[in-house]
């Protein structure tokens, strides 16, 4: 597969450069953007204009897997080192030695696996699951996330000396609503490679309002999203309707549209509204997220802090998070440091 980085926007452009200059080097890569801005793009071709062009590009996603697998996914295993283990299986570092190993979404890493990480990072070495002799490898790690993990780092999901080994040289890829002046440019790409995958006879003309429309849009889901609106509308879907869901979105994200950019059917303007109405009043969904998942975590932690006696360091190895990480989120969610006397007896249940 081919991949391109197209774009004139200034930043755009010194990606391109910085691409050049860091294939030839030895440092690691962070890549951060937003969803579908283009990071595993970025990844692709830094494998693809280095030397090690010729040795494998691995990518692994941190956030797919629970610990466990992750762990042995990553790390590999000796025959034995775990019920099932049957044979000696190679990590993912040790395929990917003298190629790149892309880590996907490294701000879901759990901690205890960023620990391991720290030590590859440092000394380009690690032990199998099962094995005490180290292993060396000779990797080139590029990793990835639509995290912030300066914020991740405060709040003690993420190591700092994880982060500023790994953030040395970062990638920052900007939104696509920031270079709003590539999307025509894109928009001719996308409609010339999607030409070709759904082997369409004749050009494909893109209705101009939508045209208009693309250039007003906030594109939550950049690129990507460019891409597959446009692959939605050559294989059949109805101009209308396409412009009608943008325009709801906009709405829902609370974007100004301009006036007059395209004649828009009173239908559409006033769905948004209606729901906003005094009787259906809905609350936002990532207030209803937020608020279940810390409930949830407050019970969690709560169970394992009594399980445990209110041991923290062992309610912490229950829970698969650091200390600091067990006392930041006590704290922000107002459960007491020790144990509280009526609680001496109880049994807490999930
Ligand atoms: N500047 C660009 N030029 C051409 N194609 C691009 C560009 N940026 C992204 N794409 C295309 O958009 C799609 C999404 O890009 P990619 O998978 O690299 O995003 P991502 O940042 O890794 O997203 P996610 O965080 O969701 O994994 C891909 O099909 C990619 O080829
Ligand atoms: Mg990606």
């Amino acid at each position: 597969m081919e991949y391109v980085l197209l774009g004139n926007n200034p930043e755009i452009q010194k990606i391109r450069r910085m691409i050049k200059t860091l294939s030839k080097t030895v440092f690691h890569v962070l890549i951060v953007g937003e969803t579908g801005t283009g990071k595993e793009v970025v990844a692709r071709l830094l494998h693809a204009s280095s030397p090690r062009k010729k040795g494998k590009f691995v990518k692994v996603n941190c956030a797919a897997l629970p610990l466990t697998l992750l762990e042995s996914e990553l790390f590999g295993y000796e025959k034995g080192a775990f019920t099932g283990a049957v044979s000696f299986k190679p990590g993912k570092f040790e395929i990917a030695s003298d190629g790149v190993i892309f880590l996907d979404e490294i701000g879901d890493m759990p901690p205890l696996l960023q620990a391991k990480l720290l030590q590859v990072v440092q000394s380009g070495e690690f032990a199998r699951l099962g094995s005490t002799r180290d292993i060396k490898v000779n990797t080139w790690i590029i990793a990835a996330t639509n995290h912030n993990l300066k914020e991740d780092m405060k709040h003690g999901l993420f190591r700092e000396d994880l982060y500023y080994r790994l953030s040395m040289i970062t990638i920052e890829i900007p939104p696509l609503r920031e270079r709003k002046e590539d999307i025509p440019l894109l928009t001719d790409y996308f409609i010339k490679k999607h030409q070709g995958t759904l082997k369409l006879k004749g050009e494909f003309q893109l209705d101009a309002e939508l045209r208009n429309l693309f250039q007003a849009y906030h594109w939550p889901g950049n690129v990507r999203e460019l891409s597959s609106i446009i692959l939605r509308l050559m294989a059949g879907d109805e101009p209308e309707g396409v412009k009608e869901e943008i325009i709801r979105n906009m709405k829902a994200d609370e974007v100004e549209w301009p006036e007059g950019i395209i004649a828009v059917p009173e239908e559409v303007v006033k769905a948004p509204k209606e729901i906003q109405g005094e009787e259906v009043s809905i609350k936002p969904l990532m207030e209803l997220r937020a608020e279940a998942l810390r409930e949830i975590e407050h019970r969690v932690i709560r169970y394992a802090l009594e399980a445990s006696g209110w041991n923290k360091r062992k309610a912490s190895r229950m829970l698969k998070i650091s200390y600091k990480t067990l006392f930041y989120k006590m704290e922000e969610l107002g459960i007491e440091k020790n144990r509280p006397k009526e609680t001496l007896h109880s049994n807490t249940q999930i």
